[in-house]
């Protein structure tokens, strides 16, 4: 479905082990001298560490507002991940095409049927099909998308030899997954959005009065690409991302012990995975998951909570939040 979908867009996909995996092998296709890159998602900051070590010293990094030149490429996360403003595909295409450079977009946050990178000028298109295109939190898998069939031919015979295919079980799994894609995302960005809505109200309603029921002064920010506003050089996520906001985004609670205390108020979010007793921290599944994001990440702020909408019903999901909401302003 994706792949027909990208074939529309003229890209030639391709998938790996993980969203890690593709990254790696994306690094050794591209073969940057210099990787302009912002925050994101910290795995990917990792990997091109290991890529640093087979080159030496001579892969640098770059902020994506610095001045490009030739042999850099430039590694665009949109929506980023934990906060998620929408960056301008556009406008770094045009800045990295100037010196000769590829843009990789990891277009993760923003699966099909939310975002078409190939239409704003990316390169290369990278998912970590572990989140939305598997969906169940029940595989791993890494997609890359290229424009010309001769980069997939290079992609494809590197890929043996790196040995990172998917197992044909997580394949199995997820051609089960793809059947449902254009069903789940829709109705999570949907959901997301509205819930993202509704906590932005309680975020502005003043303590010591209410909105729909709970009190103000417990959430105190929260970010979605919907709240996101059109930014200096005019850029409008909306017209990025056609088919709705990311159904994953995050907000802050006013102290922390409201944060510790709101993963297990609820009824609806899964807080651990059975499996491993660990925080849940992936996101995409039709379960809806709650993290204090403190758990996966170290650096994260004390307060802040993400969530991964799921496909349940959107009055269950805010019921829910409120009574959480509720029982955090009675103690
Ligand atoms: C999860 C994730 C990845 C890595 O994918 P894995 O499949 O977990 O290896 C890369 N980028 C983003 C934005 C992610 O959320
Ligand atoms: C998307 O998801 C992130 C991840 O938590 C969230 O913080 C953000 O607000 C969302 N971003 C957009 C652009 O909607």
């Amino acid at each position: 479905m994706f792949y027909s979908r990208y074939t529309q867009d003229e890209g030639n996909a391709i998938t790996y082990s993980s969203g890690l995996a593709a990254a790696y092998a994306a690094l050794v296709f591209l073969q940057p001298k210099r990787i302009a890159i912002r925050g994101g998602y910290h795995g990917c900051h990792a990997t091109i560490d290991v890529f640093k070590k087979t080159r030496g010293a001579d892969v640098t990094l770059i902020d994506i507002d610095e001045e490009f030149e030739a042999g850099d490429i430039c590694w665009l996360e949109t929506p980023v991940n934990p906060f998620g403003d929408s960056r301008d595909i556009k406008y770094y295409a045009e800045k990295i095409h100037k010196v000769g450079g590829k843009l990789l977009v990891d277009s993760t946050f923003g699966p099909p049927p939310l975002q078409y990178p190939f239409k704003f000028g990316a390169d290369v298109v990278f998912h970590s099909g572990t989140k939305y295109f598997g969906g169940h939190s029940d595989l791993l898998a890494g997609v890359l998308v290229v424009k010309d069939i001769k980069d997939w031919n290079t992609l494809h015979v590197d890929r043996t030899y790196l040995g990172s295919m998917m197992g044909s079980l997580e394949a199995w799994l997820m051609l089960r997954s793809l059947k449902t894609l254009h069903l789940r995302v829709p109705r999570q960005s949907e959901s997301a959005t509205a819930l993202a809505q509704w906590l932005y109200q309680i975020s502005v309603t003043p303590a010591g009065q209410q909105y729909d029921g709970v009190p103000g002064g417990i959430v105190s920010q929260v970010w979605h690409s919907s709240l996101q506003k059109v930014d200096e050089r005019g850029f409008d996520p909306k017209t990025q991302m056609e088919g709705g906001f990311n159904a994953t985004f995050s907000f802050l609670t006013a102290s922390i012990p409201q944060a510790e205390q709101l993963p297990h108020l609820l009824h609806y979010f899964v807080v651990w995975s059975i499996v491993f007793y660990q925080p849940a921290t992936s996101l995409g599944g039709v379960e809806s998951l709650i993290e204090r994001r403190l758990h996966s990440d170290p650096g994260a702020d004390p307060k802040l909570i993400r969530l991964s909408v799921g496909v349940e019903e959107f009055e269950d999901l805010k019921n829910d939040l409120r009574q959480a909401l509720q029982q955090l302003a009675e103690v």
